[in-house]
Order: C-alpha cells, then sequence, then structure tokens
C-alpha cells in the first residue's frame, strides 16, 4: 500500500508543484484555504484524524511579509501555532511532518552562506512566526523535515517575477534594492527537491518513509546569489530574449514595455519599507546535499526554466 500524505497549501507557489510531484511517491489528500484554515485549530485536529496520514506536507503559510507586521496574531497562528498543532497530531499517529520555513530566520549580518547550526535572530514579525514554528516542530518530538528556502518564486501565484513583469507593463521606471543579497528559487525546484528526498528515503516496500536517521532542518534554495536589483534586470533581460513574453508584454503595454536598462538600483533606507529584512540571507545547502544527495540550480538556470515555460506570460494575462 501506498502511503497517504496529506498536502496543505495546495494553491500556493510550492504547494501548486508538490499537488503534480508528491503523486509518485504516495497517494495525495490535499486541501487548500478553504478546506481546511489553518487558523483554526480544530479544523487542524478534525483534518488530520480523518485522513490519518503517514506524511503531512505542510506548504501552507502566512507569506505576506508586510502584512505581517501589522498582522501578527493571525501570522503567528498559521505559522506558528498551527505548524505545532500539525506535529502533535502527526506524532500522535506515528506519522512525520515535512514544514517550510525561511531564509528570514536570519538577521543577515553574516557575509558567507548560512548553514543550519549559524544562530537566529529573526527581525521581522514574518520571520519571527516562522522561527516560532520550526521552534514547535522541534520541540514536538515528531519524525520532522524543515526545509528553509528563500525568495520563492513561481510562474502563478504573488511573487516578484510577477511583479516586475507586470510593473514593466505600466511604469517607464522602476526602483528596485540593490543591497540585498539572497538566492531567488524557483517553486518548481523546491517541489522537485521534496520529491527527491521522499524517493531517496522510501522504505523496502515502498509503503512509507524511513524518517528515524534524517529527521531535522535543511537548506534547500537555488544556488549562486544575487540582489533584488539584479534578479529583476536579469527578469526583464530574459523576458526581452523570450519571445512569447516579448509579445505579451508589447502587448499589454500601449508603449514600449520597461527594458531593463530602466532599472534604477537604490538603497534598502531609501525604498522606506515598513519591514526590516535580512541584508543577506544566501543559505548553503551542503547537508541537504550530504544527507540526500539532493542538488538545486543556479538560480539563473532556473530562472531560464520558468521562462522557458509558456505559463509565465499567460498567468499574467489572467491576473
Ligand atoms: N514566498 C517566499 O518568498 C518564501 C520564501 C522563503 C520561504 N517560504 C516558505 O515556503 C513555503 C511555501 O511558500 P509559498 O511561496 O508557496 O507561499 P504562497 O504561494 O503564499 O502559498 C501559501 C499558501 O498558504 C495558504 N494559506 C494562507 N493562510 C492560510 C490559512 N490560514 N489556512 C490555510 N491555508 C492558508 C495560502 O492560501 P490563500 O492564498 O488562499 O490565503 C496559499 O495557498 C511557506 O512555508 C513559506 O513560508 C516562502
Amino acid at each position: 500500500m501506498r502511503p497517504v500524505i496529506l498536502l496543505t497549501g495546495k494553491k500556493g507557489q510550492v504547494g501548486g508543484e508538490l499537488l503534480r510531484l508528491l503523486p509518485r511517491v504516495g497517494e495525495v489528500v490535499a486541501v487548500g484555504h478553504d478546506q481546511l484554515d489553518l487558523s483554526n485549530p480544530s479544523d487542524i485536529r478534525q483534518t488530520i484524524r480523518r485522513v490519518r496520514p503517514q506524511l503531512i506536507v505542510n506548504a501552507a503559510a502566512y507569506t505576506a511579509v508586510d502584512q505581517a507586521e501589522t498582522d501578527e496574531s493571525m501570522a503567528h497562528a498559521v505559522n506558528a501555532e498551527a505548524p505545532g498543532l500539525m506535529a502533535e497530531e502527526a506524532k500522535k499517529i506515528d506519522a512525520a511532518l515535512i514544514h517550510y520555513s525561511t531564509d528570514y530566520v536570519f538577521d543577515g549580518t553574516k557575509k558567507t552562506p548560512y548553514d543550519e547550526i549559524d544562530s537566529v535572530n529573526p527581525i521581522n514579525v514574518y520571520g519571527k512566526t516562522k522561527f516560532a514554528g520550526e521552534q514547535a516542530i522541534r520541540g514536538s518530538g515528531v519524525l520532522h523535515l524543515i526545509f528553509r528556502t528563500s525568495w520563492v518564486y513561481a510562474t502563478r501565484g504573488r511573487n516578484f517575477l510577477l511583479t516586475i513583469l507586470r510593473l514593466a507593463t505600466e511604469r517607464k521606471e522602476l526602483r528596485i534594492v540593490s543591497d540585498q543579497v539572497g538566492a531567488p528559487t524557483c517553486a518548481l525546484e523546491v517541489a522537485e527537491a521534496t520529491a527527491k528526498v521522499l524517493t531517496s528515503i522510501r522504505d523496502k516496500n515502498d509503503s512509507g518513509f524511513v524518517f528515524s536517521e534524517v529527521s531535522g532542518t535543511y537548506h534547500m534554495s537555488a544556488t549562486g546569489q544575487t540582489t533584488w536589483y539584479d534578479f529583476a534586470k536579469t527578469i526583464l533581460e530574459k523576458a526581452e530574449a523570450t519571445p512569447h513574453i516579448l509579445e505579451w508584454l508589447t502587448a499589454a503595454t500601449k508603449e514600449r514595455p520597461l527594458i531593463a536598462r530602466s532599472l534604477i538600483p537604490i538603497s534598502t533606507k531609501d525604498f522606506r519599507s515598513p519591514t526590516r529584512r535580512p541584508p543577506y540571507s544566501v543559505l548553503s545547502n551542503a547537508r541537504l546535499s550530504k544527507t540526500f544527495d539532493v542538488a538545486l540550480s543556479d538560480w539563473r538556470t532556473e530562472l531560464q526554466r520558468c521562462f522557458a515555460s509558456d505559463s509565465v506570460a499567460s498567468n499574467q494575462s489572467a491576473d
């Protein structure tokens, strides 16, 4: 019998990709926000007790980083309390939990890629609630994998890639922060890496997974590093060089679409965001690679792959 996997956040960037890939490793019962509200503890308990999964994959989260600053109780309920409750329920039925966390657990004072053993010090509400979620999972004693990733984008949803493409049709110039360094990670790569990890720990009968030797926290982001400014510039350069996207950009704007040359680098202090973000949050995937022999691509390669799919432009026009 194939293992039953309960997937939350099926309409999110990572969740949407997991929905396509996880059926390779198990029987997936997937729920979205409308079917399971993670701010409602009894919803969580009932769903887990009804499905009785062998594995819960929690891809749902409160990810609106700026909004979290003024909506702390909801961010805390979804990012901290819900994962803790899932862990507690999972432990009761001997299930394992896969959960995603963030580079924003770090304060960004380091100058070389963060390892899992580096001390955390989140500097915004989102980062604090995500770290509290990690702690709740670790404290529950459930067998788990916490994958910290960074700067996630996809061909759908709310993300930097699609925002830049939309703004390219609306603005004549764009001012982008050039002093925050990280690694933009495509949601598809996170889902693929997760599926590969699961394949690598399948038990002999294909009826479950062996988490006991590998339970813990792992970094899982694209390799290489860049700034938001350079990421935006690369997005527009690739858009200009990709016929179906250039065609869409040109059709969507009355004049010439914005070009990479029209971007202006600015500093974090000039951006005047209410939210503090780490100036450096590159993650080292060495532990992931050593434990599971799973590697992610360089961020430019991931972006190229994303552009190769027709869905970038088609999902923009659907907005
Ligand atoms: N996005 C990033 O840049 C980033 C960076 C680092 C780490 N991560 C982590 O990676 C994981 C996946 O992120 P993602 O980018 O795929 O996020 P996403 O696209 O924002 O998807 C999150 C999903 O969670 C759902 N959700 C929000 N509140 C909920 C609630 N109360 N109950 C049930 N579902 C709820 C959302 O549904 P609605 O849209 O209907 O609310 C959405 O479908 C998260 O753990 C996130 O913290 C993300």
